[in-house]
């Protein structure tokens, strides 16, 4: 199996020609919002969960970003049938994390609020080996933490082992993640021949939480190639699956300019 490459196939024929406990880290987007071109709910993702289970390291995570459609006036609630899925065939559901888009499509959405999330599911074989969280500089640092504290909601009680510590220069953001849509979320202007492109800021943000430098990524609907670009610039090694040819050859052209020695001829 090559790494940095893209192959022009369904993902299942590039997972069945992959050595298992090959991947450090898969991170994609399943095209969920396609589901009349998949018959309902015919998108195999059994058989998807399970190659990449086996395909996965011990300790290996998937991030799994998914939301869902409105079908006459009801959610699909594909992301928690995929959810669970991922969890019946062996799967941890690590963490369910929220992606919130700083600047949704405007739509008239009848009757309810304006769309503006989907899940990034981080699936986990095991317990992640990396975890390398994003942080953020604490208000009260140095502080000592005493039986009551003021929170934004008043008095809190601190449980016991807690009593006494110092608070820390830093901690972990949450796992609600904020991030531009749209042309404000890459400047490649190619990337937007393909309608549904990842925030380049939030595979960044997943790969460095889930994966060290020289780790191999993984893309199973590699799209216009975001993956294979933030995984490039981070030192991580990648390969993805990308059934059309048309997206293929768009990812190619976005990536020549940060990857020179990219094998062209390979894609395919
Ligand atoms: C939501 S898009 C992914 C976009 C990508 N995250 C990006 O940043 O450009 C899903 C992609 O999966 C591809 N796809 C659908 N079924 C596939 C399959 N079985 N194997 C590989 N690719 C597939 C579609 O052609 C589409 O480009």
């Amino acid at each position: 199996m090559r790494l940095g490459r893209i192959y022009t196939e369904n993902c299942l024929s590039t997972m069945q020609r992959m050595d298992d406990d090959f991947l450090d880290m898969t991170i994609t987007s399943p095209p969920y919002d396609d589901l009349r071109d998949y018959n309902g709910y015919h998108f195999p993702v059994e058989e998807i969960a399970e190659s990449l289970f086996r395909k996965t390291k011990t300790g290996g995570v998937v991030i799994w970003v998914v939301g869902d459609r409105t079908v006459n006036g009801n959610e699909t609630l594909t992301s928690f049938r995929h959810a669970l899925t991922f969890q019946d065939i062996g799967f941890r559901v690590h963490d369910t994390m929220i992606y919130v888009k700083n600047n949704p499509i405007p739509s008239d959405c009848g009757r309810r609020y304006r769309q503006a999330f989907e899940y990034m599911f981080c699936f986990s074989k095991g317990q992640p080996k990396t975890f390398d969280p994003i942080t953020e500089p604490t208000k009260s640092a140095g502080q000592q933490i005493t039986a009551f504290r003021i929170t934004g909601k008043g008095r809190g009680n601190v449980p016991d082992e807690d009593i006494g510590r110092k608070i820390k220069s830093e901690r972990k953001v949450t796992n609600i993640f904020g991030y531009n849509v749209g042309t404000s979320s890459s400047k490649d202007k190619i990337a937007f021949r393909h309608p549904a492109i990842f925030p380049e800021l939030l595979v960044a943000d997943q790969i460095r939480s889930w994966t060290k430098p020289g780790d191999i990524v993984y893309d199973c609907f590699m799209g216009s190639g975001t993956t294979a670009k933030i995984a490039h610039q981070l030192d991580r090694q990648w390969l993805g699956s990308e059934v059309s040819e048309e997206y293929v050859a768009i990812a190619y052209e976005r990536l020549r300019p940060y990857i020179p020695q990219l094998d062209l001829a390979a894609a395919g």
